[in-house]
């Protein structure tokens, strides 16, 4: 019988080629980040294969803590994104949460259909609600634009869940610097786009609350 071939043994190769260029660069890389961590920034993004958080700003491993959902939805009652955060927050004393949505997202764009995906309908829910609260605005668009908006919109609706959790209260109660960001990638040309929604204190957090 032959001999079953591992396929992923390209995937070995690559990381043994990786490691290398690392180390003969920085023979200490490895040994040093061993040690420790102490990223500035929290990520939260869309699990998409094109939307890799270190490599879209460039940092290298060490920076950046990460955490991934479809359509980078922060739900209040996520225990897996609530520990990210908790942790991110109080542990490793990260300055930056970056909610970073992107054009062309298939979880956003699967929310807008009335077709059903199985499981994922009722996680696909959240975005329907943010739907749902900006409907005035929606309405007005169609196709791509009406995506496009909706991505952004989840984003700058996100970061508000971001800064609303008591992890995020809490610290800017202790007067720690902290900032929450809402970002938009776009897939067709690797740029980030700032959506200017940026919450930084418990004042702040007020005013976006209660925009009236
Ligand atoms: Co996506």
């Amino acid at each position: 019988m032959e001999e079953k071939k591992n396929d992923l043994d390209h995937l070995f190769k690559n990381n043994r080629d990786w490691a290398d260029a690392i180390t003969d660069k920085d023979p200490e890389f490895f040994s040093t980040l061993s040690q420790q961590q102490a990223p500035d920034i929290l990520w939260i993004g869309c699990s998409d294969s094109r939307v890799p958080a270190n490599e879209i700003i460039a940092l290298p491993p060490g920076e950046v803590f990460v955490h991934r959902n479809i359509a980078n939805v922060v739900v209040h009652t996520d225990l897996n994104c609530l520990s990210v955060i908790q942790y991110a927050v109080d542990v490793l004393k990260i300055d930056h949460i970056i909610v970073c949505g992107h054009y062309g997202c298939g979880g956003i764009n699967a929310s807008m259909s009335n077709e059903s995906f199985g499981l994922i309908d009722n996680w696909l829910r959240h975005i329907k609600d943010v739907t749902r609260f900006n409907r005035a605005e929606l309405d007005l668009l169609e196709g791509n634009e009406k995506s496009n908006r909706l991505c952004e919109l989840n984003v700058i609706e996100q970061v508000k869940n971001v800064a609303n959790t008591s992890i995020i209260k809490n610290a800017w109660k202790r007067g720690e610097q902290l900032s929450v960001h809402g970002w938009v990638y776009g897939l067709e040309d690797g740029i980030v786009k700032d959506m200017h929604t940026t919450l930084s204190s418990l004042e702040e957090l007020k005013v976006k609350n209660n925009p009236d």
